[in-house]
Protein backbone atom coordinates (compact mmCIF):
# COMPACT_ATOMS: atom_id res chain seq x y z
CA UNK A 1 0.00 0.00 0.00
CA UNK A 2 1.48 3.17 -1.13
CA UNK A 3 0.62 6.37 0.97
CA UNK A 4 1.04 9.51 -1.52
CA UNK A 5 1.63 12.91 -0.42
CA UNK A 6 1.42 14.83 -4.06
CA UNK A 7 -0.37 13.19 -7.00
CA UNK A 8 2.57 12.61 -9.29
CA UNK A 9 4.32 15.81 -10.85
CA UNK A 10 3.47 19.65 -9.63
CA UNK A 11 2.03 21.40 -12.42
CA UNK A 12 4.28 23.86 -13.55
CA UNK A 13 3.76 27.26 -14.94
CA UNK A 14 6.12 28.75 -18.68
CA UNK A 15 8.72 30.20 -17.62
CA UNK A 16 12.36 30.95 -18.80
CA UNK A 17 15.73 29.98 -16.98
CA UNK A 18 18.35 32.36 -17.27
CA UNK A 19 21.92 30.72 -15.93
CA UNK A 20 24.32 33.26 -15.72
CA UNK A 21 28.22 31.72 -16.11
CA UNK A 22 26.75 29.75 -18.72
CA UNK A 23 29.97 28.71 -20.15
CA UNK A 24 31.14 27.32 -16.54
CA UNK A 25 31.72 23.97 -15.74
CA UNK A 26 28.89 23.37 -13.79
CA UNK A 27 25.90 24.32 -16.79
CA UNK A 28 28.01 21.77 -19.18
CA UNK A 29 28.38 19.22 -16.68
CA UNK A 30 24.75 19.34 -14.17
CA UNK A 31 22.23 21.70 -15.31
CA UNK A 32 21.74 21.22 -18.57
CA UNK A 33 21.97 17.43 -18.36
CA UNK A 34 19.78 17.63 -15.80
CA UNK A 35 17.15 19.79 -17.87
CA UNK A 36 17.51 17.08 -20.66
CA UNK A 37 16.46 14.67 -18.61
CA UNK A 38 13.98 16.44 -17.17
CA UNK A 39 12.63 17.29 -20.49
CA UNK A 40 12.72 13.62 -21.45
CA UNK A 41 10.61 12.24 -18.92
CA UNK A 42 7.90 15.34 -20.02
CA UNK A 43 8.54 17.39 -16.22
CA UNK A 44 9.14 20.27 -17.44
CA UNK A 45 6.57 23.47 -17.76
CA UNK A 46 5.54 23.56 -21.34
CA UNK A 47 6.72 26.10 -23.02
CA UNK A 48 10.46 26.64 -21.08
CA UNK A 49 13.31 28.12 -22.48
CA UNK A 50 16.61 28.87 -21.46
CA UNK A 51 19.11 31.32 -21.86
CA UNK A 52 22.81 30.96 -20.75
CA UNK A 53 24.51 34.30 -20.48
CA UNK A 54 28.15 34.55 -20.72
CA UNK A 55 30.79 36.59 -21.92
CA UNK A 56 31.89 34.61 -24.53
CA UNK A 57 30.60 35.09 -28.15
CA UNK A 58 28.71 32.47 -29.42
CA UNK A 59 25.57 31.80 -31.63
CA UNK A 60 22.40 29.87 -30.22
CA UNK A 61 23.77 27.26 -32.15
CA UNK A 62 27.10 27.34 -31.29
CA UNK A 63 25.86 26.86 -27.83
CA UNK A 64 23.97 23.92 -28.23
CA UNK A 65 26.88 22.70 -30.28
CA UNK A 66 28.75 22.64 -27.58
CA UNK A 67 26.70 21.17 -24.79
CA UNK A 68 25.52 18.48 -27.02
CA UNK A 69 29.23 17.47 -27.21
CA UNK A 70 29.54 18.02 -23.00
CA UNK A 71 26.01 15.72 -22.63
CA UNK A 72 27.82 13.30 -24.48
CA UNK A 73 30.33 13.25 -21.66
CA UNK A 74 28.30 13.61 -18.55
CA UNK A 75 24.51 12.40 -19.64
CA UNK A 76 23.47 10.02 -16.86
CA UNK A 77 22.02 8.26 -19.63
CA UNK A 78 24.07 7.11 -23.08
CA UNK A 79 23.69 7.71 -26.01
CA UNK A 80 22.26 10.91 -26.33
CA UNK A 81 18.42 10.63 -27.72
CA UNK A 82 19.01 12.39 -31.14
CA UNK A 83 15.06 13.50 -31.09
CA UNK A 84 15.04 13.98 -27.65
CA UNK A 85 17.93 16.46 -27.84
CA UNK A 86 16.42 18.15 -30.65
CA UNK A 87 13.30 19.13 -29.08
CA UNK A 88 15.01 20.08 -25.54
CA UNK A 89 17.78 22.06 -27.62
CA UNK A 90 15.51 24.34 -29.53
CA UNK A 91 14.38 25.91 -26.20
CA UNK A 92 18.31 26.67 -25.84
CA UNK A 93 19.47 30.19 -26.76
CA UNK A 94 22.43 32.47 -25.57
CA UNK A 95 22.94 35.85 -24.62
CA UNK A 96 26.44 37.62 -24.81
CA UNK A 97 27.28 39.72 -22.02
CA UNK A 98 29.49 40.74 -19.17
CA UNK A 99 27.61 41.15 -15.70
CA UNK A 100 29.09 44.34 -14.96
CA UNK A 101 27.60 45.92 -18.15
CA UNK A 102 24.11 47.07 -17.85
CA UNK A 103 23.54 47.22 -21.78
CA UNK A 104 23.45 43.28 -21.68
CA UNK A 105 20.67 43.16 -19.08
CA UNK A 106 18.98 44.89 -21.43
CA UNK A 107 19.75 42.45 -24.71
CA UNK A 108 19.05 39.72 -22.02
CA UNK A 109 15.36 41.59 -21.34
CA UNK A 110 14.45 42.09 -25.22
CA UNK A 111 15.47 38.35 -25.36
CA UNK A 112 12.62 36.85 -23.27
CA UNK A 113 10.14 39.49 -24.35
CA UNK A 114 10.85 38.36 -27.84
CA UNK A 115 9.81 34.77 -27.25
CA UNK A 116 6.52 36.52 -27.79
CA UNK A 117 4.46 34.92 -24.65
CA UNK A 118 3.91 36.89 -21.74
CA UNK A 119 4.55 34.35 -19.17
CA UNK A 120 8.14 33.45 -20.60
CA UNK A 121 8.92 36.77 -19.46
CA UNK A 122 7.65 37.54 -16.54
CA UNK A 123 7.95 33.98 -14.99
CA UNK A 124 12.00 33.43 -14.76
CA UNK A 125 14.42 31.31 -12.63
CA UNK A 126 17.65 32.84 -12.19
CA UNK A 127 20.53 30.48 -11.63
CA UNK A 128 23.70 32.10 -10.77
CA UNK A 129 26.60 29.83 -11.17
CA UNK A 130 29.37 32.62 -10.87
CA UNK A 131 31.30 33.64 -8.07
CA UNK A 132 29.57 34.79 -4.68
CA UNK A 133 31.85 38.29 -5.41
CA UNK A 134 29.17 38.58 -8.64
CA UNK A 135 25.70 38.02 -6.75
CA UNK A 136 25.39 41.50 -5.46
CA UNK A 137 26.20 43.13 -9.27
CA UNK A 138 24.08 40.24 -10.60
CA UNK A 139 20.85 40.79 -9.06
CA UNK A 140 20.84 44.58 -9.10
CA UNK A 141 21.10 45.05 -13.07
CA UNK A 142 18.14 42.44 -13.26
CA UNK A 143 16.01 44.86 -10.85
CA UNK A 144 17.27 47.94 -12.51
CA UNK A 145 16.47 46.37 -16.26
CA UNK A 146 13.01 45.44 -14.16
CA UNK A 147 13.66 41.47 -14.57
CA UNK A 148 13.69 40.78 -10.82
CA UNK A 149 10.59 42.22 -8.74
CA UNK A 150 10.73 42.30 -4.67
CA UNK A 151 6.83 41.67 -5.61
CA UNK A 152 5.98 40.67 -9.13
CA UNK A 153 2.02 41.52 -9.61
CA UNK A 154 0.79 37.71 -9.04
CA UNK A 155 0.69 35.15 -11.18
CA UNK A 156 4.25 36.27 -12.16
CA UNK A 157 7.24 34.87 -10.25
CA UNK A 158 10.78 35.90 -10.26
CA UNK A 159 13.67 33.67 -8.51
CA UNK A 160 16.99 33.53 -7.67
CA UNK A 161 18.98 30.41 -6.98
CA UNK A 162 22.58 30.61 -5.61
CA UNK A 163 25.14 28.31 -6.11
CA UNK A 164 27.60 27.26 -3.00
CA UNK A 165 29.84 28.50 -1.56
CA UNK A 166 27.40 31.14 -0.30
CA UNK A 167 30.41 33.27 1.17
CA UNK A 168 33.64 32.08 2.88
CA UNK A 169 33.14 33.08 6.40
CA UNK A 170 29.72 34.39 8.60
CA UNK A 171 30.94 37.99 7.58
CA UNK A 172 30.97 37.26 3.72
CA UNK A 173 27.89 34.97 4.15
CA UNK A 174 26.28 37.93 5.84
CA UNK A 175 27.34 40.42 3.05
CA UNK A 176 25.85 38.20 0.51
CA UNK A 177 22.57 37.71 2.31
CA UNK A 178 22.41 41.47 2.10
CA UNK A 179 22.99 42.01 -1.21
CA UNK A 180 20.47 39.69 -2.13
CA UNK A 181 18.10 40.51 -0.16
CA UNK A 182 18.30 44.33 -1.44
CA UNK A 183 16.42 43.15 -4.57
CA UNK A 184 14.58 39.92 -3.80
CA UNK A 185 12.64 38.39 -1.03
CA UNK A 186 14.33 35.76 0.94
CA UNK A 187 11.60 33.64 0.01
CA UNK A 188 12.77 34.10 -3.51
CA UNK A 189 16.38 32.98 -2.99
CA UNK A 190 17.39 29.16 -3.23
CA UNK A 191 20.51 28.13 -2.00
CA UNK A 192 21.38 25.10 -3.27
CA UNK A 193 23.08 22.41 -1.26
CA UNK A 194 23.10 19.78 -3.87
CA UNK A 195 23.19 16.92 -0.94
CA UNK A 196 19.98 17.94 -0.64
CA UNK A 197 18.82 16.99 -3.96
CA UNK A 198 19.94 13.67 -3.80
CA UNK A 199 17.32 11.11 -2.59
CA UNK A 200 18.94 9.08 0.24
CA UNK A 201 19.33 12.41 1.77
CA UNK A 202 15.99 13.40 1.25
CA UNK A 203 15.09 10.13 2.92
CA UNK A 204 16.80 10.68 6.36
CA UNK A 205 13.24 12.52 7.35
CA UNK A 206 10.89 9.97 6.36
CA UNK A 207 12.81 7.07 7.76
CA UNK A 208 12.98 8.52 11.00
CA UNK A 209 9.40 10.18 10.88
CA UNK A 210 7.59 7.26 9.32
CA UNK A 211 8.80 4.36 11.58
CA UNK A 212 8.22 3.84 14.75
CA UNK A 213 11.07 1.76 15.85
CA UNK A 214 13.56 3.89 14.79
CA UNK A 215 12.45 7.15 16.13
CA UNK A 216 12.29 5.84 19.94
CA UNK A 217 16.02 4.88 19.40
CA UNK A 218 17.22 8.16 18.45
CA UNK A 219 18.01 9.99 21.81
CA UNK A 220 20.61 9.76 23.90
CA UNK A 221 18.97 6.90 25.78
CA UNK A 222 19.69 4.46 23.06
CA UNK A 223 22.82 5.95 20.79
CA UNK A 224 25.91 5.90 21.90
CA UNK A 225 27.61 8.11 19.46
CA UNK A 226 27.26 8.97 15.18
CA UNK A 227 29.66 8.68 12.77
CA UNK A 228 29.27 10.28 9.56
CA UNK A 229 31.79 10.04 6.70
CA UNK A 230 31.72 11.50 3.61
CA UNK A 231 35.05 10.18 1.64
CA UNK A 232 36.11 10.65 -1.80
CA UNK A 233 38.46 8.83 -3.91
CA UNK A 234 40.07 11.48 -6.71
CA UNK A 235 42.15 14.19 -5.15
CA UNK A 236 41.26 17.49 -6.38
CA UNK A 237 41.64 17.44 -9.72
CA UNK A 238 41.83 20.48 -12.03
CA UNK A 239 40.26 22.46 -9.02
CA UNK A 240 43.45 23.01 -7.11
CA UNK A 241 42.89 26.95 -7.90
CA UNK A 242 39.38 26.55 -5.50
CA UNK A 243 40.24 24.08 -3.47
CA UNK A 244 43.59 26.10 -2.17
CA UNK A 245 40.63 29.07 -1.47
CA UNK A 246 38.13 26.48 -0.12
CA UNK A 247 39.49 23.32 2.41
CA UNK A 248 37.99 20.59 3.37
CA UNK A 249 35.82 22.25 5.98
CA UNK A 250 34.73 24.71 4.43
CA UNK A 251 33.70 22.85 0.89
CA UNK A 252 32.11 20.04 2.24
CA UNK A 253 31.67 20.36 6.42
CA UNK A 254 29.82 23.84 6.16
CA UNK A 255 27.36 22.55 4.11
CA UNK A 256 26.99 18.87 3.03
CA UNK A 257 27.97 17.12 6.40
CA UNK A 258 26.56 19.37 8.80
CA UNK A 259 22.76 19.47 6.59
CA UNK A 260 23.02 15.54 6.67
CA UNK A 261 23.79 16.08 10.77
CA UNK A 262 20.61 18.55 10.95
CA UNK A 263 18.61 15.68 9.60
CA UNK A 264 19.11 13.17 11.26
CA UNK A 265 19.25 14.81 14.67
CA UNK A 266 16.29 17.71 14.55
CA UNK A 267 13.38 17.38 16.06
CA UNK A 268 10.14 16.61 14.22
CA UNK A 269 8.65 19.30 12.73
CA UNK A 270 5.38 21.08 13.21
CA UNK A 271 4.29 20.15 9.38
CA UNK A 272 6.20 18.93 6.53
CA UNK A 273 6.30 22.86 5.25
CA UNK A 274 9.30 23.99 4.24
CA UNK A 275 9.54 26.14 7.13
CA UNK A 276 8.77 24.47 9.53
CA UNK A 277 11.29 21.86 8.02
CA UNK A 278 14.03 24.53 7.83
CA UNK A 279 12.95 25.99 11.29
CA UNK A 280 14.21 22.43 12.84
CA UNK A 281 17.44 22.76 10.92
CA UNK A 282 18.20 25.64 12.13
CA UNK A 283 17.23 25.13 15.87
CA UNK A 284 19.59 21.86 15.40
CA UNK A 285 22.53 24.07 13.97
CA UNK A 286 22.61 26.27 16.96
CA UNK A 287 22.15 23.50 19.44
CA UNK A 288 25.60 22.42 18.54
CA UNK A 289 28.53 23.24 21.22
CA UNK A 290 30.81 25.79 19.44
CA UNK A 291 34.28 24.74 19.24
CA UNK A 292 36.22 28.05 20.57
CA UNK A 293 39.45 28.24 19.17
CA UNK A 294 41.76 27.19 21.51
CA UNK A 295 40.00 24.01 22.02
CA UNK A 296 40.21 23.00 18.29
CA UNK A 297 43.35 20.46 19.32
CA UNK A 298 40.99 18.59 21.05
CA UNK A 299 37.95 18.33 18.98
CA UNK A 300 39.30 18.41 15.26
CA UNK A 301 41.69 16.82 13.41
CA UNK A 302 42.45 18.17 9.77
CA UNK A 303 44.62 16.81 7.29
CA UNK A 304 46.42 16.82 3.91
CA UNK A 305 47.22 13.85 1.11
CA UNK A 306 50.75 12.93 0.98
CA UNK A 307 52.41 11.14 -2.14
CA UNK A 308 52.16 7.84 -2.17
CA UNK A 309 51.51 4.72 -3.93
CA UNK A 310 48.45 2.72 -4.62
CA UNK A 311 48.34 -0.52 -6.89
CA UNK A 312 51.74 0.91 -7.92
CA UNK A 313 50.20 4.08 -9.47
CA UNK A 314 52.12 6.81 -8.24
CA UNK A 315 49.57 9.44 -6.70
CA UNK A 316 50.69 12.83 -5.81
CA UNK A 317 50.64 15.14 -2.86
CA UNK A 318 48.05 17.90 -2.82
CA UNK A 319 51.04 20.13 -2.75
CA UNK A 320 51.74 18.86 -6.23
CA UNK A 321 48.89 19.35 -7.58
CA UNK A 322 48.21 22.20 -10.34
CA UNK A 323 47.61 25.67 -8.95
CA UNK A 324 48.43 24.58 -5.25
CA UNK A 325 50.84 26.72 -3.52
CA UNK A 326 54.33 24.09 -2.98
CA UNK A 327 53.57 25.17 0.85
CA UNK A 328 49.88 24.90 1.44
CA UNK A 329 48.43 24.43 4.72
CA UNK A 330 45.03 23.70 3.30
CA UNK A 331 43.49 20.91 4.79
CA UNK A 332 42.17 17.95 2.08
CA UNK A 333 40.84 16.02 4.91
CA UNK A 334 38.70 17.02 8.40
CA UNK A 335 37.75 14.50 11.13
CA UNK A 336 35.45 16.88 13.88
CA UNK A 337 33.79 15.67 16.98
CA UNK A 338 30.70 17.48 17.91
CA UNK A 339 28.02 17.53 20.70
CA UNK A 340 24.91 18.78 20.29
CA UNK A 341 23.52 20.55 23.51
CA UNK A 342 19.74 19.51 23.79
CA UNK A 343 17.20 17.16 25.84
CA UNK A 344 17.66 14.61 23.24
CA UNK A 345 21.38 14.39 22.44
CA UNK A 346 22.88 16.00 25.59
CA UNK A 347 26.40 14.16 26.11
CA UNK A 348 26.42 11.71 22.43
CA UNK A 349 29.56 12.57 20.39
CA UNK A 350 29.04 13.58 16.60
CA UNK A 351 32.13 12.39 14.58
CA UNK A 352 31.89 13.93 11.54
CA UNK A 353 34.99 13.03 8.70
CA UNK A 354 35.20 14.06 5.36
CA UNK A 355 38.54 13.74 2.79
CA UNK A 356 40.04 13.97 -0.38
CA UNK A 357 41.55 10.56 -1.77
CA UNK A 358 40.84 8.41 0.97
CA UNK A 359 40.40 4.89 -0.32
CA UNK A 360 37.28 5.13 -1.63
CA UNK A 361 34.45 7.23 -2.71
CA UNK A 362 31.14 6.87 0.20
CA UNK A 363 29.13 8.57 1.84
CA UNK A 364 26.94 7.16 5.33
CA UNK A 365 25.76 7.91 8.71
CA UNK A 366 26.40 5.14 11.01
CA UNK A 367 24.00 5.31 14.19
CA UNK A 368 25.66 3.13 16.83
CA UNK A 369 23.76 1.96 19.78
CA UNK A 370 25.04 1.79 23.60
CA UNK A 371 26.09 -1.71 23.95
CA UNK A 372 24.03 -4.85 26.24
CA UNK A 373 24.79 -4.49 30.03
CA UNK A 374 27.85 -6.36 30.55
CA UNK A 375 25.92 -9.70 31.71
CA UNK A 376 25.72 -12.87 30.32
CA UNK A 377 27.07 -12.43 26.46
CA UNK A 378 28.86 -9.18 27.10
CA UNK A 379 30.83 -9.93 30.11
CA UNK A 380 31.75 -13.30 28.73
CA UNK A 381 32.99 -11.65 25.36
CA UNK A 382 33.81 -8.44 26.12
CA UNK A 383 34.82 -5.97 23.04
CA UNK A 384 34.67 -8.85 20.76
CA UNK A 385 30.44 -8.62 21.06
CA UNK A 386 29.68 -5.75 18.52
CA UNK A 387 27.27 -3.11 19.59
CA UNK A 388 23.75 -2.94 17.44
CA UNK A 389 24.14 0.05 14.31
CA UNK A 390 22.23 1.13 12.09
CA UNK A 391 23.92 2.66 8.79
CA UNK A 392 22.16 4.92 6.67
CA UNK A 393 23.90 4.32 3.03
CA UNK A 394 23.71 7.66 1.00
CA UNK A 395 25.85 6.80 -1.92
CA UNK A 396 26.70 4.85 -3.65
CA UNK A 397 25.07 1.17 -3.09
CA UNK A 398 22.17 3.29 -1.59
CA UNK A 399 20.69 1.46 0.88
CA UNK A 400 19.80 0.73 5.30
CA UNK A 401 21.22 -1.67 7.30
CA UNK A 402 20.92 -3.41 10.48
CA UNK A 403 24.07 -4.57 12.57
CA UNK A 404 22.72 -7.35 15.19
CA UNK A 405 24.46 -9.80 16.65
CA UNK A 406 23.36 -14.05 16.06
CA UNK A 407 23.89 -17.44 16.75
CA UNK A 408 26.47 -19.17 14.57
CA UNK A 409 24.68 -22.01 13.77
CA UNK A 410 26.15 -25.21 14.92
CA UNK A 411 26.83 -27.29 18.47
CA UNK A 412 29.86 -24.68 19.36
CA UNK A 413 28.37 -21.11 21.15
CA UNK A 414 29.40 -18.50 18.96
CA UNK A 415 27.83 -15.06 18.23
CA UNK A 416 28.90 -13.20 15.43
CA UNK A 417 26.90 -9.63 13.66
CA UNK A 418 24.49 -9.87 11.08
CA UNK A 419 23.35 -7.86 8.78
CA UNK A 420 19.54 -6.67 7.62
CA UNK A 421 20.02 -4.85 4.79
CA UNK A 422 17.25 -2.86 2.69
CA UNK A 423 19.08 -1.82 -0.65
CA UNK A 424 17.18 0.65 -2.94
CA UNK A 425 18.51 -1.30 -6.23
CA UNK A 426 16.80 -4.35 -5.46
CA UNK A 427 13.90 -2.69 -3.99
CA UNK A 428 12.85 -0.03 -6.24
CA UNK A 429 15.22 -0.85 -9.41
CA UNK A 430 17.93 1.63 -10.34
CA UNK A 431 16.80 4.91 -10.07
CA UNK A 432 19.31 7.35 -10.49
CA UNK A 433 18.39 10.90 -10.68
CA UNK A 434 21.09 13.74 -10.56
CA UNK A 435 19.91 15.94 -7.17
CA UNK A 436 20.30 18.84 -9.84
CA UNK A 437 17.15 17.26 -11.68
CA UNK A 438 15.17 17.37 -8.20
CA UNK A 439 16.47 20.68 -7.22
CA UNK A 440 15.78 21.99 -10.26
CA UNK A 441 12.19 21.11 -10.25
CA UNK A 442 11.61 22.29 -6.76
CA UNK A 443 12.88 25.73 -7.80
CA UNK A 444 10.38 25.81 -10.77
CA UNK A 445 7.78 25.00 -8.43
CA UNK A 446 9.04 27.29 -5.60
CA UNK A 447 9.08 24.53 -3.12
CA UNK A 448 12.40 26.11 -0.64
CA UNK A 449 12.60 22.81 1.17
CA UNK A 450 15.40 21.34 0.04
CA UNK A 451 17.44 24.67 0.08
CA UNK A 452 19.29 26.64 2.42
CA UNK A 453 17.95 29.39 4.19
CA UNK A 454 19.43 32.66 5.35
CA UNK A 455 19.51 31.99 8.90
CA UNK A 456 20.85 28.66 8.14
CA UNK A 457 23.77 29.31 6.46
CA UNK A 458 24.44 31.62 8.46
CA UNK A 459 24.65 29.26 11.90
CA UNK A 460 26.47 26.69 9.82
CA UNK A 461 29.32 29.29 9.29
CA UNK A 462 29.29 30.46 12.76
CA UNK A 463 30.07 26.70 13.77
CA UNK A 464 33.33 26.15 10.92
CA UNK A 465 34.80 30.20 11.94
CA UNK A 466 35.74 29.51 15.11
CA UNK A 467 37.53 25.97 14.17
CA UNK A 468 39.66 27.81 11.34
CA UNK A 469 39.94 30.88 14.18
CA UNK A 470 41.31 27.67 15.89
CA UNK A 471 43.64 26.99 12.67
CA UNK A 472 44.84 30.10 11.74
CA UNK A 473 48.23 30.86 11.58
CA UNK A 474 49.13 27.15 12.57
CA UNK A 475 51.52 25.02 10.14
CA UNK A 476 50.57 21.43 9.44
CA UNK A 477 52.86 19.29 11.58
CA UNK A 478 54.61 16.33 9.84
CA UNK A 479 51.23 14.01 12.02
CA UNK A 480 48.93 15.56 9.37
CA UNK A 481 49.78 14.79 6.23
CA UNK A 482 48.26 11.23 5.61
CA UNK A 483 49.46 9.51 2.05
CA UNK A 484 47.20 9.86 -0.47
CA UNK A 485 44.87 6.86 -0.57
CA UNK A 486 44.71 5.88 3.03
CA UNK A 487 41.73 6.53 6.01
CA UNK A 488 43.10 10.05 6.86
CA UNK A 489 45.49 10.84 9.65
CA UNK A 490 46.36 9.14 12.61
CA UNK A 491 45.04 11.72 14.37
CA UNK A 492 41.60 10.96 13.80
CA UNK A 493 41.65 7.76 15.41
CA UNK A 494 43.01 8.89 18.66
CA UNK A 495 40.34 11.42 18.59
CA UNK A 496 37.51 8.43 18.52
CA UNK A 497 40.12 6.49 20.72
CA UNK A 498 39.01 9.18 23.38
CA UNK A 499 36.08 8.10 23.74
CA UNK A 500 36.90 4.91 23.54
CA UNK A 501 35.25 4.35 20.00
CA UNK A 502 36.53 3.99 16.64
CA UNK A 503 35.99 4.95 12.93
CA UNK A 504 33.83 2.18 10.92
CA UNK A 505 35.16 2.62 7.04
CA UNK A 506 32.56 2.11 4.69
CA UNK A 507 32.57 -0.91 2.72
CA UNK A 508 32.62 -1.33 -0.85
CA UNK A 509 30.11 -2.23 -3.24
CA UNK A 510 29.75 -6.33 -2.24
C1 LIG B 1 30.99 19.58 -3.85
C2 LIG B 1 32.40 19.86 -3.46
O1 LIG B 1 30.11 20.46 -3.20
O2 LIG B 1 30.65 18.25 -3.47
C3 LIG B 1 33.34 18.86 -4.09
O3 LIG B 1 32.75 21.16 -3.87
C4 LIG B 1 32.90 17.45 -3.79
O4 LIG B 1 34.67 19.06 -3.63
C5 LIG B 1 31.43 17.26 -4.11
O5 LIG B 1 33.70 16.57 -4.57
C6 LIG B 1 30.95 15.91 -3.62
O6 LIG B 1 29.66 15.69 -4.12
P1 LIG B 1 29.12 14.22 -4.40
O7 LIG B 1 27.73 14.42 -4.85
O8 LIG B 1 30.03 13.64 -5.43
O9 LIG B 1 29.24 13.49 -3.10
Amino acid sequence: MICRLSDGPRALTPCSIVIFGASGDLTARKLIPALYHLHGEQLLPEPLRVIGFARREKTDESWRRELREALEQFSRTRPVDAGQWGTFASNLHYCRGDLTEAAAYQRLARQLEGFGEAALGRNILFYLAVSPSQFGAVVEHLQRVGLLERDPPMPAWQRVVVEKPFGHDLTSARRLNAELTRFAHEQQIFRIDHYLGKETVQNILMFRFSNAIFEQLWSRQAVDHVQITVSERPGVGGRGGYYEEAGALRDMVQNHLLQVLALVTMEPPVTLESESIRDEKVKLLKSIRPIPPEAVGRHVVRGQYAPSQVEGQPLPGYRQEAKVAPDSDVETYVALRLFIDNWRWSGVPFYLRTGKHLPLSASEVRVQFRPTPHVLFAARCGETLDANALTLRLQPNEGISLRFNGKVPGTSVAVRPVRMHFSYDSEFGAYTPEAYERLLLEALAGDATLFIRRDEVEAAWSIVDSIRAGWAGQALTEAEFYPAGSWGPAGADRLLAAGGHQWRNPQPAS
